[in-house]
């Protein structure tokens, strides 16, 4: 069984975290969530429901474990306990510049620490518009780090009519990223 860490942070676009959760789960893979405080406020607002009861109540999963972002002794703190990478999805600017400085003030930035540390798998989902200039050097600095920047830009040209459509889009391209096998999305000319 994979298993992996997805980060929510307060940029929009929760409706990505909800869809990657959704496919992995489907997967039955182990996926410990933790959420910032605007992570959960953003998700509220934008999907209408509370992330809470949405994940952490959510008795018939066996595959999504809710942590408290505050919770520093949760597993995925520590370098030891074995992932398969980690998602931040959609990852904030502020969460984005925490992560490159090595910052991990939660428990979501020390878990995204200890997978550079580790040399595990990151894939940051940066949202903002525009960019500034620390936004892009942050992201550099990132990659540069080994993470994979996956910003959420989805594509035309597979002639996309929902919203669905192009959230599958960006979540079919981290999924790709991390090498579980979907068929979300329309590949070009598949
Ligand atoms: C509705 C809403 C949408 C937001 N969208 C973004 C965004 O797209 N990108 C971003 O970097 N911050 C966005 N923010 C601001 C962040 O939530 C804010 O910087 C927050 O401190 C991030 O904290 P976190 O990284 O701990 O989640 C948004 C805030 C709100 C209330």
């Amino acid at each position: 069984m994979k298993r992996y860490i997805v980060g929510i942070t307060g940029a929009s676009g929760s409706i990505y975290a909800k869809r990657l959760l959704e496919v992995l789960e489907a997967k039955e893979a182990e996926v410990y969530v933790t959420v910032t405080e605007a992570g959960r406020q953003v998700w509220n607002d934008e999907l209408e429901v509370n992330i809470r009861q949405q994940l952490g109540d959510n008795k018939d999963s066996n595959s999504i474990i809710y942590l408290d972002n505050q919770n520093l002794s949760a597993p995925i703190a520590s370098g030891s306990f074995q992932t398969d990478g980690m998602i931040v999805i959609p990852c904030s600017m502020a969460t984005l510049a925490s992560i490159t400085q090595g910052h991990s003030s939660n428990l979501l930035e020390r878990a995204a620490d200890v997978a550079l540390k580790e040399k595990r798998q990151l894939i940051a989902v940066p949202r903002e518009t525009p960019l500034n200039t620390i936004h892009l050097e942050n992201m550099l600095k990132l990659s540069k780090l080994g993470a994979d920047i996956i910003p959420p830009m989805p594509a035309f040209y597979n002639q996309p009519e929902t919203i669905d459509d192009l959230v599958n889009f960006v979540v079919g391209r981290v999924l790709d990223r991390l090498g579980v096998e979907h068929d979300i999305y329309q590949r070009w000319k598949d």
